[in-house]
């Protein structure tokens, strides 16, 4: 099974989220259970970086009509193909994979002609493939221009990672982007009279997808769906829901480099040295006894921190202190930032982007939060789960499909909360302080239970392969 991945991120060379963990993490767990899958990103600087060695294997005289374009590959350092696709005019500059608006549909527009190009005509050694796996709404016209081109192709997957960004530009951009006039049409790529590279993939694509099987339903209803809701409805029969995992060869508490202190389930004492070497870190108070709640995350709307601000005054009051390494969104920095300056000692906001502080968040909070209005799978409660720490998050998306009540005997692992309201949120804050407080033997077999769980890429992974294998079987159907 030969399987192209194609995305706009990549870990450990250039990642905005998680989608970046997913392109490093998926293909070598498709590679492990045999498959040949590959991956290919536009040449940015950081990825060029990544691939001294690199070589072409495949040219374009003139694509879009911006010059001259390559695709080198190399490999990733987990040994997986990587393609890059060079266009000095669309790539050569900086700017993040989501930057250079307005121009952003050539840069993305030429990503999906090249890796359709390539996965089905081949490469220069010859390589074809037999799956195109399009990645959010950059890679949404790869699918587009195989459906159109008609004849003899892979066949295609588009999966949905957030369906908040859906890549709308003016329709007068589809004679640039080499699109035939009937694609713009709502049989096609036309959406609410913009020219959508999301709605393009979903309707071109063999099969769709995202990324936990309860945003998988969530995505199929107004409320989340974001005007996609009708589309992903109608094709509900086609729509898989496929749980991302965790790359236990970068998260695992017991091998991991960015902490001082390893430990494992039967280890936990160590955890509390995490703990205090984690609040000397951040400038908290070296208090074993206070609760350590902390956020790790990108500080957008969508992630619901706004509803946690008018929380931390209780909690506080609670006995617990708070910590946050995120950045985004200049007014919540701000408001992080000032409770850090009103409670030193108690609140610290560590605003930037920090990939060891964050693994040290994981080994060292007790509770990781994450209120998120809308996740669509999630995967810092995962690693916190992993690393013993037990997530309080909304009940939405993958969070709500990873994350058990700790009411719940059985199968708890952490808490959860409904309504996208303060109260709500306070209610388990309070709820997860009262637990720590009281029973400190059943926070540790939560811990534990938390810790012996799998959300390793194997079972996912098994299941892609499965749909991969129906597709090219049944000739896409
Ligand atoms: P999203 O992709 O929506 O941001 P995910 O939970 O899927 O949410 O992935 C977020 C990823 O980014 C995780 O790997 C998390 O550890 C990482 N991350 C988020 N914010 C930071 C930060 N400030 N510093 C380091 N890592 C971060
Ligand atoms: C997106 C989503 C996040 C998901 C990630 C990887 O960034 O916001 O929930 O975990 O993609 O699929």
């Amino acid at each position: 099974m030969r399987i192209l991945a194609v995305a706009a991120e990549l870990f450990p060379y250039l990642k905005v989220g998680g989608l970046a963990d997913v392109m490093a993490a998926l293909p070598k767990a498709l590679r492990r259970l045999g498959a040949d899958a590959r991956v290919m990103l536009p040449a940015f600087p950081e990825i060029r970086a990544a691939l001294p060695g690199a070589r072409p294997v495949w040219s374009h005289p003139d694509l879009l009509r911006r010059g001259p374009a390559t695709v080198l590959l190399g490999e990733t350092g987990d040994g997986v193909p990587l393609y890059a696709l060079e266009c000095p005019e669309l790539f050569g500059e900086d700017g993040g994979p989501y930057g250079d608006w307005p121009r952003a549909h050539l840069r993305y527009g030429a990503l999906g002609w090249a890796a359709a190009a390539l996965a089905r005509d081949g490469d220069g050694d010859g390589w074809t493939a037999d799956i195109l796996h399009a990645h959010d709404w950059p890679a949404g016209l790869a699918p587009a221009y195989l459906a159109l081109a008609g004849g003899p192709r892979p066949r295609t997957l588009m999966t949905i990672h957030n369906i908040a960004y859906q890549g709308a530009f003016p329709p007068a951009v589809l004679g640039e982007l080499w699109l035939p006039p009937e694609a713009y049409a709502v049989d096609g790529a036309e959406f609410n009279g913009s020219l959508s590279f999301l709605k393009a993939g979903l309707h071109y694509a063999d099969r769709l997808g995202t990324v936990s099987p309860t945003y998988a339903e969530e995505i199929q209803h107004p409320a989340v769906g974001r005007g996609l809701e009708g589309l992903l409805a109608w094709r509900r029969g086609q729509l898989a829901g496929i749980l991302n995992g965790v790359d236990t060869d970068l998260w695992d508490p017991a091998t991991d480099p960015h902490l001082i202190l390893p430990f494992d389930a039967s280890t936990l004492s160590r955890r509390g040295l995490g703990k205090a070497a984690l609040q000397m870190e951040l400038g908290l108070q070296e208090d074993p006894i206070a609760p350590l709640f902390g956020v790790v995350s990108r500080l957008e709307e969508i992630k619901g921190l706004d509803l946690l601000l008018p929380n931390l005054e209780a909690l506080l009051g609670q006995g617990a202190q708070f910590a946050l390494l995120g950045s985004g969104d200049p007014v919540l920095e701000e408001a992080f930032r000032a409770a850090a300056k009103a409670h030193p000692g108690r609140v610290a906001a560590r605003i930037g982007y920090d990939e060891g502080l964050a693994h040290r968040m994981f080994a060292g909070l007790d509770v990781l939060v994450v209120p998120s209005r809308s996740e669509p799978c999630g995967l810092t409660q995962m690693y916190a789960l992993r690393y013993g720490c037990l997530p309080l998050v909304r009940e939405t998306g993958g969070l709500a499909d990873t994350v058990v009540d700790a009411a719940d005997p059985l199968r708890g692992n952490g808490w959860l909360f409904g309504p996208e309201d303060p109260w709500e949120l306070g209610l388990a804050l309070a709820r997860a302080c009262q637990f720590y407080r009281e029973d400190p033997a059943a926070w540790t077999a939560l811990q534990r239970r938390a810790m012996a769980a799998d959300h390793g890429w194997d079972n996912s992974a098994r299941r892609y392969l499965d749909l991969f294998r129906s597709l090219v079987g049944d000739g896409g159907g």
